[in-house]
């Protein structure tokens, strides 16, 4: 342990170097301090919770007790190695550098890499948003600009798959999850992730449809489930027959941080690719194994149908 912080440590900022390290009273830490540890403490609950370990309130408090955790107690090395690593993530940000670069090269295990790259995409606009500058003012978004970029991009995308990836719109959603509901799960953490995956299976059974597809219809609704949690911090699943279309309709919704509109074609399109240490393998699959596939998403959340056909 000791020799993969001192070759993480050596890339640190040398800022940390020149801060006082004795603990202060809360009272007299200025507004800029306290908002550094408030967010460092919050980064480091949610690494915790990612990783499921235990100690998320006492590293939240912890935070609030040292201007900086880059000198370490041996007892409390473990935990605090954490709070060290949200502060990293924090001066990297202050610095300008690509976080997910960063984290990546780093020689931390993939659990613990993972928790952090998915702490940075959950909260990246409340925790590391360049707009939210030194002086704590917020510029405005270029909202329109992302709307040119996202018609392009919907086009583009619809284009390249023959139609078969679609990028829709909110109110689109709303159009297809029209039908007959015939069966809903929720996603909370993993352990959800094989009872959805049976409640889907009975479900489907229980419908009547060939049995052949199932097994290809399940194998997809897991790969979309898996990331509302991976990616997210889970979600919902509402299965629908659409029987005057003949068509079946596993929406998959979540409230986690969208797919960034940048990204998108190669997080969708290209085999292999992902933000996390994965096989990035999920989108290929659902390609493969469906008739289309739609997506939805905004920073407040995403929502991914898959269309099979269900007819013989
Ligand atoms: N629900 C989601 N919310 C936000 N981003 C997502 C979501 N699902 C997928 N992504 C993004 O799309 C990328 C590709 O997803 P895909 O499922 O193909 O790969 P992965 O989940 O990273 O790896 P694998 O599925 O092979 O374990 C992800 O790395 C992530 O950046
Ligand atoms: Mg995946």
């Amino acid at each position: 342990m000791r020799r993969l912080l001192d070759k993480v440590m050596k890339r640190s900022d040398k800022g940390i170097e020149n801060q006082p390290k004795t603990p202060s009273p809360l009272h007299e830490l200025s507004y800029s301090d306290l908002s550094f540890m408030n967010k460092r403490g919050f980064l480091a609950m949610k690494i915790c919770q990612y990783l499921q370990y235990n100690d998320e309130d006492y590293l939240f408090l912890k935070s609030f007790t040292n201007h900086t955790f880059e000198i370490f107690n041996e007892e409390t090395q473990q935990k605090e190695f954490i709070l060290y690593l949200s502060e990293l993530m924090l001066k990297w940000s202050q610095q300008n550098l690509d976080i997910q670069q960063q984290v990546k090269k780093t020689e931390l295990r993939n659990d613990i890499q993972n928790a952090m790259l998915k702490a940075y995409e959950m909260y990246k606009l409340e925790l590391f948003s360049p707009a939210i500058g030194k002086d704590n003012t917020v510029t405005h978004n270029e909202t329109n600009l992302d709307d040119i970029k996202w018609t392009v991009y919907r086009d583009v995308i619809s284009a390249a798959t023959q139609g078969q990836f679609l990028l829709i719109s909110k109110e689109e959603v709303t159009e297809y999850k029209s039908g007959h509901v015939f069966c809903e799960g929720i996603i909370k953490d993993r352990s959800d992730i094989p009872l959805c995956r049976n409640h889907a299976k009975d479900s489907i059974e229980n419908r009547g449809f060939n049995k052949t597809k199932i097994m290809s219809w399940l194998l997809v609704l897991s790969e979309a489930i898996t990331n509302t949690i991976k990616h997210g911090e889970g979600g919902k699943m509402t299965l629908i027959e659409d029987v005057e279309n003949h068509e079946v309709r596993f929406v998959i919704e979540d409230k986690g941080p969208g797919f960034s509109l940048e990204d998108l074609p190669k997080q969708t399109l290209q085999a292999g690719y992902s933000t996390k240490r994965s096989m990035g393998q999920g989108f290929t699959l659902m390609m493969k194994m469906t008739k289309q596939v739609l997506l939805y998403t905004s920073s407040k959340g995403s929502t991914i149908i898959l269309i099979f056909d269900s007819g013989e």
